[in-house]
């Protein structure tokens, strides 16, 4: 009898965690290394949000909870739903997680049988897939454009649906790309879905705050307020309250589903940490000025690195909408080989020899589900961008 499932074999490690444990590897083995991996801001959780936690500790706030989130954060989420949204829920209809990622695992675990399809677009966050197989569930990749900046069309999503579509996974703004769906291109693929009643939509609006040159986020069940009943929106305090450590996900659903989730996390991790639980009403709650300003920063920072990398031969690098992530596309590199002789035959060939010989830590796109790219995220100081991008173009230049 095996020890291990079946169902593990299925499924591979987190590729954006071991690429951060490699630099980090590196970097303690003395050797100059820049990390573009990590999907986290590089700006501290701010100090109304840590004083909330520990007010929250000397309070004896620090025991069991209510299996998916106290009642006061609930209703912190239901406000932002409203305030931020046009969305309308009530408690019992929102879950509260160990992150954004538990949030789409129990959804997934509640609600997939073997067989069951899940769209999803690429490039993905690298959990969708693995979380959906986790589940038994069958990823069904459709790949976006990349003169549509990597979007999918509402053609590609009608071709993609079949009978045993249980749901569409929308991200937007995206990791990897940080593209960002427009309400037109929202609503056209919504119009698609109201074409399918059997399909329910999962958003993961985890980068919504963080969009520039005015983009206007949207979520599905905003742009069409009849797919509200077959609708998860999926969030978190994680990217926008630079709250990654903290583990607060969330979302809002029909009650049958979150009662489902409910009962998935009461059986696995109990409830999200309390404190957490009450620093993230403080985030949700408090002043929210400081976005504007983290925006900004970002925005300056997306717009060096894409300068940067458009400059270099062999490279074309959309500008995105939103997150704090850049896709370029090294397809003008493929075939050649790098000083040190490494033939670039694949986006992970380019990464593995550009940690190693330029110590520029990046993700490969097939990580991504779509190549031949890289993925870089910006959230890091404008000198280490600076310094990385001529590193890579340096790596570039040196390509024969
Ligand atoms: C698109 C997307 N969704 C969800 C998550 C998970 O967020 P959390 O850290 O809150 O689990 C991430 C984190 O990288 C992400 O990029």
């Amino acid at each position: 009898m095996a020890f291990l499932s079946d169902t593990l074999a299925r499924v591979k490690p987190s590729p954006t965690v071991a690429v951060t444990q490699l630099a980090n590897e590196l970097k303690a083995q003395g050797k100059d290394v820049i990390g573009l991996g990590a999907g986290e801001p590089d700006f501290d959780t701010p100090d109304n949000i840590k004083e909330a936690a520990i007010a929250a500790i000397h309070a004896g706030k620090t025991k069991y909870t209510a299996p998916d989130g106290i009642i006061e954060l609930k209703q912190a989420i239901c406000a932002k739903f409203k305030r931020e949204n046009g969305l309308d829920y009530e408690p019992a209809q929102i879950s509260v997680s160990t992150g954004g990622k538990q949030v789409l695992y129990n959804a997934f675990m509640a609600t997939l049988n073997p067989g069951d399809e899940v769209i999803i677009p690429a490039p993905y966050w690298v959990s969708y897939p693995d979380m959906v197989k986790l589940g038994q569930g069958e990823p069904v990749i459709v790949e976006g454009k990349p003169e549509l900046g990597y979007k999918i069309t509402p053609e590609m999503l009608e071709a993609a649906i079949t009978p045993k579509t249980k749901w569409f996974l929308f991200n937007s703004p995206s990791n990897p790309t940080g593209a960002g769906y427009s309400r037109a291109e929202l609503k056209a693929l919504t119009d698609v879905l109201m074409r399918h009643p059997h399909v329910w939509v999962m958003t993961d609006d985890m980068y919504e705050h963080l969009a520039y040159d005015g983009f206007e986020f949207c979520t599905p069940a905003q742009v069409e307020p009849a797919l509200y009943d077959r609708t998860l929106t999926c969030n978190g305090v994680s990217k926008a309250y630079a709250m990654t450590g903290w583990r607060i996900g969330y979302a809002g659903g029909p009650k049958e589903l979150i009662a489902a989730m409910r009962k998935i996390q009461s059986q696995s991790t109990t409830n999200p940490c309390s404190i957490s639980q009450w620093a993230a009403v403080e985030a949700l709650t408090g002043p929210q000025e400081f976005l504007g300003e983290w925006v900004e920063v970002f925005k300056r920072r997306r717009n060096l690195v894409v300068g940067k990398l458009s400059a270099i031969d062999g490279i074309t690098c959309p500008t995105p909408e939103g997150a704090f992530y850049v896709y370029p596309s090294i397809k003008g590199m493929l075939g050649k080989t790098s000083a040190a002789g490494t033939l670039i035959e694949n986006d992970e060939a380019f990464a593995k020899a550009l940690l190693e010989e330029a110590g520029v830590a990046v993700v490969f796109g097939a990580a991504f589900g779509l190549s031949p790219n890289f993925r870089i995220s910006y959230a890091t100081s404008d000198a280490a961008l600076e310094e990385a991008c001529n590193r890579i173009a340096a790596f570039c230049e040196g390509l024969v």
